[in-house]
């Protein structure tokens, strides 16, 4: 009997999931959550046909230096800035990721920090928990919000997350603006009720500011100090996109000196770590990267990041054809091999 292909798993995950790639793979999975240093990333590949990796495993040309067995990368999440994709491609090895699944469920966490930031959820309820309320005398002029409801909504990054978070501003009788690399398709942007305006326009008009585009080198840091003074003091600004596009640093500034009204983070530059200044504000609703993170999404991620492998190295009824490549010319490149 020939020996099943090693999978290895770089962070816990669902049994049930683990029970499938076992009927397919030698699979080592970890047990523990934590951050695996360089080191420890290349000798686990080194001795795997495929792995499921997470968002802080970063696969770049150090991790994959001399590796001549690794095939297949699934990434478990949409975003990807955690594999070097032009050095996979190199070396022959195929990446997925898991788009689509986790699309209404990140959409409607974005929603969940807007109204938390908009409506002091965060700070009342630290008020509250601490004991506060009896004895206060709370004011009918206390803990006053920001109405959401008929505002205007600016998306920056208009995939299919944005256009989700704009479908659902139709029940607050929003406006919506978004700014985009490419202009939506007309049915598209009859179906958002959005509007494409140029980045600038995007920041001055919107109440809400949701970030939902990519993380790449352009995007460092797209909303710093400048882009901020130019948003209304009364405006919200959402981040569930990846740390390092908003400077962290200048945002805590503006909300601390009052030039923003409040914010919803869900992503930080650094993360785990958030700025220290951003813990100590009272107007910034902070999260820890868990805009996907409902029961049946995070299931269905690391379904298809499996699904993936298992096509990829051949097994299962989709063998060959994995659902969600990121680099497919690899996998013609392997075809090309066979024939
Ligand atoms: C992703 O999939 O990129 C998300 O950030 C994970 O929650």
């Amino acid at each position: 009997m020939t020996a099943k292909p090693k999978v290895w798993v770089s962070r816990p995950l669902f049994p049930d999931v683990l029970a499938r790639l076992a009927e397919y793979f030698d699979v080592d999975a970890e047990a523990v959550e934590r951050r695996h240093t360089a080191d420890e990333l290349k000798n686990k590949l080194a001795g795997v046909d495929a792995a499921l990796v997470g968002l802080a495993d970063r696969i770049d040309a150090t991790v994959l230096e001399g590796n001549t067995r690794l095939k297949m990368v699934a990434n478990l999440g949409v975003g990807f800035n955690n594999l070097d994709l032009d050095t996979l491609t190199r070396h022959g090895i195929l990446a997925s990721n898991t788009p689509d699944v986790l699309t209404e469920s990140v959409a409607d966490f974005a929603w969940a920090l807007m109204l938390a930031a908009a409506r002091r959820v965060g700070a009342s309820e630290r008020w509250l928990r601490a004991g506060h309320w009896p004895g206060s005398n709370q004011r009918f002029d206390d803990w006053l919000g920001l109405d959401v409801h008929g505002r205007t909504l600016g998306i920056l990054g208009m995939g299919r997350i944005g256009q989700g978070i704009a479908r659902r501003a139709a029940g607050f009788d929003m406006n919506v603006l978004y700014h985009n690399r490419s202009r939506l398709p007309e049915m598209l942007e009859r179906e958002c009720k959005a509007t494409l305006v140029g980045k600038d326009e995007l920041l001055r008009r919107a109440d809400f500011l949701v970030l939902v585009l990519p993380f790449t080198p352009e995007n460092h840091h797209a909303i710093g100090a400048p882009e901020l003074a130019r948003m209304k003091r009364s405006a919200v600004l959402v981040n569930i996109a990846r740390g390092g596009i908003v400077d962290d640093a200048a945002l805590a500034a503006a909300l601390r000196e009052g030039t923003l009204a409040a914010a919803g983070l869900d992503v930080f530059e650094g993360e785990p770590q958030v700025h220290p200044d951003l813990l100590a504000l009272d107007n910034v609703v902070l999260s820890p990267h868990i805009a996907s993170a409902s029961e049946e999404t995070r299931r269905a991620m690391a379904n298809l990041a499996a699904d993936n492998v298992i096509a990829a190295l051949g097994f299962g009824e989709a063998a060959g054809n994995p659902p969600t490549p990121l680099n497919p010319a690899v996998l013609a490149r392997w075809s090309a091999h066979k024939a």
